[in-house]
């Protein structure tokens, strides 16, 4: 279905969307008001090389500027810039605009003495403590490119990433500390670099009390030591359409995408959503309970509060077990947090230890607006618990790392919407959500098909992958002519709120985190008694899905199962990381396929989830699923044996 703009302009949410699709460039050009220009730009929107955009170009600013330096003049220097809370290593400290503008600076110039500037790249391997942040900034205050590495991937995902985005100098820590268990962060460096093609110069090593590290002479240094005779760098402005960094977001292969952001219209666009997606003021204290690696640490622990003249919360702990499931109550007392942003599992994980909300009665949160949730799609249980416990609005809202920012959500800022549990509401300004049929026709309200978004996507959204338009085009842009493909399924409803009902392709979320079961199989298939594996996304109640694999062995293996399935769990922790989650391994005789040799995971994920599934009328060997359903079984999931529906 093709929502129709509102046909009269009745609140300043319609007001806002109107404006959006109907002016783009209008819309977005009175936006960017809000953000110091060096050089105005000359296009809001460059479609001269359609169906590739740019926008504000001819512009030219710095991001660093705007989110410290811009503060720092206009009377905000000694206001909290940043709180860093650490439970797991007892730790607190704020940081004031001012201070993090010295840091940043000084830091920046330890970059440069290492030789690096503008469009040269930088990768950061580190935890959740403020000199992450302070890295990231002193990449955009050179107009150098810096690329995140998320701490629970393994040694081969970090050098594939490195590998890809070749950068001058890595910023590790020694450590990171995950609940009671410290991660030698430094071995996993040094693995990774021995993996890569492309060595990095110089790595600054962050050292840890709880745990220090050797430092390799002649290409680490101590982060301390070299701040200390550091001189300020100031920020050098770049082109708006320059990148500001790289995230690599799992791909359907094994191959991660990196994901470009440019400085102008991420800086445009985060600036808005601050007070119209999350109806927050300068001043005010927002929290993203997530990690650095991710896009939501990218866009809203580092980037838009800061933008925004907000106060960001750095916070190294989980929603229970540092100490306990009243951790997120004490952050939001304690720091006044008027916003908070995570992800449905920490709520689930909160509601397992704690159904009652007993922790939650004994902290003072009067001062907390709302609570928004994204990263996986909202269990109407969960919105339910949430929304009791706290008394506040519970918003979800739904994007990817490739927009950078909200697609639909209950914009607080402009107009809040009544609430459908299940659904992230309705489009954001600049975007036009549709969902299409396999031939590319819109479907009628409450139809699930694709769901897609209009060309041009708004500012701040991924104007290409590193150095490879082509596979852009082709991952993204090639499905649907004139759309811009997600890869969710879902729908629109009559009343034009929009459902998503999760991937249609290889990649699962966990936990929140968007992993791509490409890589866990290219792991298991690296082992010797490894034939053939597929990975699938099975359902659960607390991290939305889990990776099962399924392997069959080479002929004339004769090895015990059980100890074959340690070594395939601990091979895919390994090589991928401990983000995976990857702790179940069947063997079985054969992989289900069509007639061309597809393995067919759609039939497997539905038998595991119990889901009613169709009998692929080109399956090779219809009695594999028989086998595979009776393995399945054996880790409690495939419950209900249903029957095929049909043949
Ligand atoms: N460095 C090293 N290892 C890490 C890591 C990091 N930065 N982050 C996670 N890991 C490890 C964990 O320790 C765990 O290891 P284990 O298998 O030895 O236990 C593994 O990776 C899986 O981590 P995760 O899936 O996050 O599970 P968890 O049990 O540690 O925590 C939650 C579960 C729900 C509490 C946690 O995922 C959470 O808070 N999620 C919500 C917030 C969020 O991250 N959102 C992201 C997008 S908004
Ligand atoms: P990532 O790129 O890691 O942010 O993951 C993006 C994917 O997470 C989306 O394509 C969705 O599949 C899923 N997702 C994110 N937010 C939501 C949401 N609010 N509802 C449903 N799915 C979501």
């Amino acid at each position: 279905m093709t929502p129709s703009l509102p046909a009269s302009v009745s609140s300043a949410y319609d007001a806002a969307y109107t404006a959006s699709l109907n002016d783009p460039s209008g819309f977005w050009g009175s936006a960017a008001a809000a953000i110091h220009w060096d050089v105005p730009w000359t296009h809001v929107l460059d479609d001269r090389e359609a169906p590739l955009y740019r926008w504000f170009a001819g512009g030219e600013l710095n991001t660093c500027f705007n989110a410290i330096d811009r503060h720092v003049l206009n009377g905000r220097g000694e206001q909290a810039a940043v709180i860093y809370d650490s439970p797991v290593t007892n730790t607190k400290r704020t940081i004031s605009y001012r201070q993090l503008q010295d840091e940043v600076a000084r830091f920046a110039g330890v970059l440069r003495s290492l030789g690096v500037g503008r469009g040269d790249r930088v990768v950061i391997y580190m935890p959740m403590m403020p000199e992450t942040l302070i890295g990231m900034y002193a990449c955009a205050r050179l107009g150098a490119v810096h690329s995140v590495v998320f701490g629970g991937f393994a040694p081969n995902e970090l050098a594939v990433r490195i590998d890809d985005a070749e950068p001058k100098v890595v910023l590790t820590a020694s450590c990171g500390i995950e609940v009671q268990r410290i991660v030698p962060y430094k071995p996993l460096l040094d693995q990774a670099i021995t993996l890569c093609t492309h060595k990095p110069l110089y790595c600054v090593v962050l050292q840890r009390d709880v745990h220090r590290c050797e430092l390799t002479p002649h290409r680490d240094m101590d982060w301390h030591d070299a701040m200390a005779v550091a001189e300020p760098v100031a920020c050098v402005p770049v082109k708006a359409t320059d990148p500001l960094y790289i995230l690599y977001t799992s791909g359907t292969t094994g191959r991660p995408k990196g994901v470009v952001r440019d400085n102008g219209g991420h800086a445009v666009a985060l600036h808005w959503t601050m007070q119209h997606v999350y109806g927050v003021a300068p001043g005010e204290v927002f929290w993203a309970a997530s990690d650095f690696g991710w896009a939501v640490g990218h866009s809203y622990i580092v980037y838009a509060p800061l933008l925004a003249g907000c106060t960001t919360v750095v916070h190294e702990g989980k929603p229970v077990g540092t100490p306990d499931a009243g951790e997120f109550w004490r952050v939001i007392e304690e720091h006044k947090v008027s916003v908070l942003f995570t992800a449905p599992t920490a709520f689930r994980a909160i509601k397992r230890e704690d159904p009652n909300g007993t922790f939650f009665t004994r902290y003072n949160t009067s001062h907390f607006r709302a609570l928004f949730l994204a990263g996986e799609r909202l269990d109407p249980d969960t919105y339910h618990w949430a929304r009791a416990l706290l008394q506040k609005p519970v918003i979800d809202h739904w994007w990817q790392t490739e927009t950078g920012w909200p697609v639909a959500a209950n914009c607080l800022g402009l107009t809040p919407l009544a609430i459908k549990p299940g659904s992230p509401t309705k489009s954001v300004p600049g975007y036009l959500v549709e969902i299409l049929d396999d031939a590319g026709q819109p479907l009628p309200p409450n139809k699930e098909g694709a769901v897609v978004i209009k060309l041009p996507l708004p500012p701040g959204t991924l104007p290409t992958l590193w150095r490879d338009d082509q596979r852009y085009i082709e991952t993204y842009l090639e499905r649907y002519p004139g759309y811009y493909l997600t890869g969710d399924g879902g729908y629109i409803d009559e009343d034009g709120y929009l459902f998503i009902m999760g991937r249609v392709d290889d990649i699962i979320i966990v936990a929140g985190h968007n992993l791509s079961t490409g890589s866990m199989e290219q792991a298991l298939a690296s082992h010797p008694d490894v034939a053939e594996c597929a990975v699938i996304g099975v359902r659960d109640p607390l991290k939305t899905q889990l990776p099962v694999g399924l392997v069959v062995l080479k002929s004339g293996v004769t090895r015990a199962v059980d100890e074959l399935a340690k070594e395939l769990v601990q091979l895919v922790r390994d090589q991928v990381g401990p983000v995976s989650n990857f702790r179940q391994v069947i063997v079985v005789s054969r992989l289900p396929k069509t007639r061309s040799g597809k393995v067919l995971r759609k039939t497997m994920r539905a038998i595991a989830d119990g889901d009613a599934w169709t009998m692929p009328p080109t399956i090779d060997e219809p009695a594999t699923l028989a086998e595979i359903e009776s393995a399945l079984r054996t880790l409690g999931l495939a419950p209900q044996p249903r029957s095929p529906i049909g043949e």
